[in-house]
């Protein structure tokens, strides 16, 4: 799929083509993509699945035929393959803004990792009722939420993102755990961490985030903000791949105390003592479960590379570069579009994705992807354009909003 002037997709305007080719000239991060497997298609929906690095197959070859098809079951402790969970979790750590020992990728989606951190944190306050939840959460935190509460007998406060701090202040006292995200999967509203972080501390209340749509793109500072708990995605703006493996966060100060659900003999103190009962591991180690998906989590380091290098305040100075630059390009082309922004106008105030209100959003979508432009929908009127600093360009964003206008002219 490759976006050609001389396949049929037209140009944007000469002026804002220009002025992308020089944005992109004088931004050093505009050479990284080059180095992803893109296939000419211009990947806005990053905030769902990035694409993979071009050298990808390389990597996953150099561990099949180097590691595994010589050394079998050796390379697990010959290969660092047994580490890899702590070794990924540490460099993603840097992203986050987590010292070493206290980001784990334990091999699980996100929802089971979820599972096992609301459980363990609503563990951690076993006098307390309520366990509250943003109701503009995405939809699989609400479900396993609402499980675990059954599960423990806790009472699910779901409230709207204002409501959300209202209770918070009125019955924090009754609250055992807080569950929010700093981006909104929908509009792409940032929330601030420190805040409602403080907020839980400030009434006995233990904060857990979903960073999914922030990690990569927007610094997050767990440790600096105090953050208690945390789960997030690994093939989002990380590049992981499809169903790239989840991680978990957990301080240094809650690791003597953090009782995990999913006692699997990975997360075992001695997991080769092969003993009847479950110690579990005094460190970051406690959260695995059971034998790591290996190969996903060779995808996952190698994605990490080029963003580790890059920093997590770069990455995110470059999005809200390219961010900013599309919403210039639909007020030059389309500026009444912009009234059906869902998103902040504020750069700071957003995430790494951008949403409009369109009428057909799959029409659209569909449009887009026959030109080349990748995006996701999320009915039944959200089209989202996700902004990743390290494959898109500004003149991919001029070529996008110019093909998003031809469809939405042609609906
Ligand atoms: C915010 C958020 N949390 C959790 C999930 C679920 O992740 P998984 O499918 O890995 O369980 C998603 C998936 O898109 C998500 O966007």
């Amino acid at each position: 799929m490759t976006v050609r002037p001389e396949s049929g997709v037209t140009m944007p305007s000469t002026g804002m083509l220009d002025e992308a080719r020089r944005r992109d000239e004088v931004d050093p991060l505009a050479e990284y993509a080059r180095e992803f497997a893109t296939d000419g298609a211009i990947h806005l929906n990053g905030n769902s699945l990035g694409p993979p690095r071009g050298s990808l197959a390389a990597e996953l070859d150099r561990v099949v035929t180097g590691q595994w098809a010589p050394r079998q079951v050796q390379a697990w402790f010959q290969d660092g393959w047994l580490d890899l969970p702590r070794t990924v979790g540490d460099k993603l750590g840097s992203l986050l803004g987590a010292g070493p020992g206290q980001v784990l990728v334990a091999g699980e989606t996100t929802s089971t990792t979820l599972f096992n951190v609301l459980t363990a944190a609503c563990r951690l306050r076993p006098d307390r009722p309520v366990l509250l939840i943003e109701g503009e959460s995405f939809p699989t935190d609400l479900y396993i939420a609402d499980s675990v509460a059954r599960l423990l007998d806790r009472e699910l406060v779901v409230e709207t993102r204002t409501g959300f701090d209202e209770y918070l202040r009125d019955n924090g006292t009754q609250v055992a755990v807080a569950l929010a995200a700093p981006v909104d999967f929908r509009t792409g509203e940032r929330r601030e961490l420190r805040p409602i972080t403080a907020l839980c501390h400030a009434v006995g209340a233990l904060s857990v985030w979903d960073l999914s749509h922030a990690t990569g793109v927007l610094p997050v500072d767990l440790d600096a903000n105090a953050v208690d708990l945390a789960v997030g995605c690994g093939y989002k703006y990380l590049g992981g791949g499809p169903g790239a493996p989840a991680f978990t966060y957990v301080p240094t100060r809650l690791q003597s105390t953090v009782d995990f659900p999913l006692s699997g003999w990975h997360g075992h103190a001695k997991p080769f003592a092969m003993a009847q009962t479950f110690i579990p591991a005094d460190d970051i180690n406690q959260a695995r479960t059971g034998t790591p998906p290996l190969l996903s989590l060779v995808g996952l380091n190698h994605a990490l590379a080029p963003l580790i290098e890059v920093g997590i305040h770069e990455l995110h100075r470059r999005s809200k570069d390219l961010s900013g630059f599309f919403l210039e390009c639909l007020a030059d082309r389309r500026p009444e579009l912009l009234h059906q922004l869902a998103s902040p106008e504020v750069a700071d105030r957003r995430g790494g994705h951008l949403a409009l209100r369109v009428p057909q959003v799959n029409k659209v979508e569909s449009a887009l992807a026959d030109n080349g432009v990748l995006v996701d929908a999320r009915p039944p009127d959200l089209i989202r354009f996700a902004f990743a600093p390290l494959y898109v360009t500004h003149e991919q964003v001029a070529q996008a909003v110019d093909v998003l206008c031809r469809a939405v002219e042609g609906l």
